[in-house]
């Protein structure tokens, strides 16, 4: 495992070498290879590469600093959100800068290619050009066909591209280049879920270890049914009272399928009203994406998502968003997956729509390394998601299912030359802009999931990219200061934003997946159930002619973290990269956030 390093290494000096930069030209990213990936060869120089160009906006902080205000509950404008034309003026860019990548593609004669297709808003355009042409454009950028080492998938990648002197500080990045995350490596149904080898494990006395002594009679800590959930959080004789006006949606990458027959079955199980009343959810299907409905071919992500947020909202509308990764250029066999942004590309088409389809909540149980997003990508879809907040969307983002690592028995280094020993921290969880959910087992109390009973370690962890926000600056200070002093010191950085923020059950849950019932645990389970609640919450407000919650942080570290509006959790905590990890402590803490969800509490402690 460790010798990929060197090889990674002397590829990165090779490259620096070769690539001499041509006069006039700049530097703009350069990437170290995840070691996950190992180059096999050149691109071929006729294929076509999709590039997408994120152009800086011309006010780089206006949306942080619009939503500073609207999510404030301190503010004036709390819940002020915007329409989407009001956002995109915020997001777009400069006309000079639209200008000179306008120039930039014409110059190189991009049209007779494909014709450049720019975002809403104008902060992106994407074109489709020869290798050899995109080598041109990008200062000799070296573009090589890049193998996952464990999946097999191959992707066109170059770790070091150029642009002109002029125009480089009109553009934040260029998509398409040095980005290595792909579907595949997203790896979730390794990573976020795990559906086998617990029934062993129940055989042993774990369950024993802790009193369940005052548990919803409904709840079985090996079996979690919808009964048992909507019972322990509150919502269970709640009847939504504006669904008309309320949306949900779940995101899905991966060709993940959530399938119609299967939530038939489980709400028939679960949840009879529901079944009675037809319950369904819109299928949206997104750069080539397939609404595929062969129940032999039906997966575990998309139904455990979909089942769960029916489940806990209905009949308040669901839309699943299937975000496709088969751009129709690459002929070839071997980059058929090629996937270049997932997560920007859902987000452009959530900002573009009408306030009447935009979904209010998000959920999304798909995450990556942190240290394997190249940087410049990883601001922009953080700030895609503060945008989103601006609208009025909560987004709720799962927060890994490897404590403070990536997944059991992974290797806990840097991914640069130095592999120095850290914790692994995940994006997108690590944007402030989103709301990230952990997980945790058992019922009385509730403690943090663990490998010996759902398969999984709730995950924990500390931005190295971005900075601690105002809002949880103090929770966070203190809980270091309190809970964590020098342990773990080098290994994560006690400056980055922190997560995750909340928590709910993500162990065991039942559902129908191809037709059986199997169990699923991780924080892939969590999210959606917490998201479900936000979407209840929502459903009060909107029945009371009140705006929708959008963007929680602020709130939640403001108002109602410490209340009795969440059930804190001080038992357990991140196990990962071979120790115990952050542990869960009275209050805000590195594993559970403030907790697991009160709902009638919350409903109370609105603003
Ligand atoms: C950017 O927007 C913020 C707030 O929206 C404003 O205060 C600031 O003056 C703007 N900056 C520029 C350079 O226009
Ligand atoms: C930018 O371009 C648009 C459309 O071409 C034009 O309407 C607008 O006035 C321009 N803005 C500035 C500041 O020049
Ligand atoms: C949870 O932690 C509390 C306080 O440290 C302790 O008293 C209790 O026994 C723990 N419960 C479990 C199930 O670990
Ligand atoms: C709990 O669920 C397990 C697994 O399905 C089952 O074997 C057990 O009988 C259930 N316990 C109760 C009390 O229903
Ligand atoms: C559900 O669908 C069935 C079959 O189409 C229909 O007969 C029934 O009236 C529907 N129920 C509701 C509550 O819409
Ligand atoms: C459904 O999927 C299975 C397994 O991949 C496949 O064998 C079968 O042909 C598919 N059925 C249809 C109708 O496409
Ligand atoms: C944005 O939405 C409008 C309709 O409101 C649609 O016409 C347009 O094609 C959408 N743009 C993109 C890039 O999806
Ligand atoms: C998990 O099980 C192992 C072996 O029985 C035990 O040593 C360990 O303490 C358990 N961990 C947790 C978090 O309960
Ligand atoms: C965070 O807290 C520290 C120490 O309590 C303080 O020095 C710093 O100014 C605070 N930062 C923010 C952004 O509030
Ligand atoms: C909400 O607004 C509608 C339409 O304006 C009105 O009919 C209704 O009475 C209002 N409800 C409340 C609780 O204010």
């Amino acid at each position: 495992m460790i010798s990929r390093w060197p090889i990674a290494a002397i590829l990165i000096a090779a490259l620096a070498e070769a690539l001499a930069a041509p006069p006039n030209m700049v530097v703009k990213e350069r990437v170290n290879v995840p070691s996950a990936w190992v180059r096999r060869g050149d691109a071929n120089k006729a294929d076509l590469i999709s590039l997408s160009v994120a152009l800086k906006p011309s006010n780089e902080t206006a949306v942080y600093d619009r939503l500073d205000q609207t999510s404030d509950p301190d503010s004036d404008s709390y819940g002020s959100h915007l329409s989407r034309e009001e956002v995109f003026e915020l997001m777009s860019p400069s006309n000079s800068t639209r200008q000179s990548v306008d120039q930039w593609l014409s110059e190189n004669d991009v049209q007779s290619y494909s014709t450049p297709s720019y975002s809403p808003a104008g902060d992106w355009v994407t074109f489709e050009v020869p290798v050899s042409v995109a080598h041109k454009m990008l200062g000799g950028a070296d573009f090589g066909v890049f193998e996952h080492r464990s999946t097999g998938e191959r992707v066109v990648r170059t770790t070091e591209y150029l642009l002109p002197r002029d125009l480089a500080p009109h553009i934040d990045f260029i998509g398409g280049t040095t980005y290595f995350s792909t579907a595949r490596s997203l790896r979730i149904p390794g990573r976020m879920i795990k559906t086998e080898a617990v029934d062993s494990l129940l055989q042993t006395n774990i369950l024993a270890a802790v009193g369940e002594s005052s548990k919803p009679s409904s709840c079985n800590v090996s079996n979690v049914k919808l009964d048992c959930l909507r019972e322990l959080y509150g919502t269970i004789d709640y009847t939504p009272s504006a669904p008309s006006k309320g949306h949900i949606g779940v995101a899905g990458f991966l060709e993940e399928n959530a399938n119609y027959e299967d939530l038939e079955k489980y709400l028939k199980d679960q949840r009879k009203d529901a079944y009675k009343g037809n319950a369904t959810f819109d299928y949206v299907t997104l750069n080539g994406a397939q609404n595929n409905q062969n129940l032999s071919e039906a997966t575990g992500e998309a139904n455990l998502d979909i089942q769960t947020v029916v489940g806990v909202t209905w009949p308040i509308r669901t839309t699943y968003f299937d975000v496709g990764g088969r751009p129709p250029f690459l002929a070839d066999e071997n980059t058929k997956k090629n996937t270049n942004e997932p997560y920007a590309h859902l987000n452009n088409y959530l900002l573009n729509l009408t306030d009447d389809k935009i979904p209010q909540v998000l959920s999304i149980s798909y995450g990556d390394d942190e240290q394997t997003v190249p940087e410049a990508y990883a601001r922009r879809v953080c700030w895609q998601y503060a945008a989103m907040g601006l609208r009025g969307m909560s987004v709720l983002q799962a927060s890994g299912d490897g404590g403070v690592g990536a997944e059991e028995g992974d290797v806990c280094v840097t991914n640069d030359k130095k592999a120095k020993k850290t914790f692994l921290q995940s994006f997108p969880s690590s944007c402030p802009y989103i709301t990230v959910v952990g997980a945790v087992e058992h019922f009385a109390p509730e403690v943090v999931a663990t490998y010996n009973l759902s398969g999984i370690s709730s995950g924990a962890g500390f931005s190295r990219l971005f900075d601690r926000p105002s809002w949880q600056n103090k929770s966070v200070a203190d809980y270091i200061t309190m809970y964590l002093g020098t342990r773990y010191h080098g290994l994560y950085n006690p400056m980055g934003r922190a997560y995750p923020d909340v928590s709910a059950q993500g162990s065991l849950f039942s559902i129908s997946v191809g037709g059986k019932f199997g169990r699923i645990s991780g924080t892939s389970a969590s999210t959606p159930l917490f998201a479900s609640i936000v979407a209840l919450l929502n459903d009060a407000r909107l029945a009371e002619n009140k705006t929708v919650l959008g963007y929680l942080n602020p709130l939640i570290y403001k108002k109602l973290g410490n209340t009795d509006a969440f059930n804190d959790i001080v038992n357990g905590s991140a196990v990962g990269c071979g120790v115990d990890g952050f542990p869960a402590s009275k209050g805000w803490d590195a594993v559970t956030g403030f907790g697991t969800p009160n709902f009638k509490n919350l409903l109370k402690a609105l603003p």
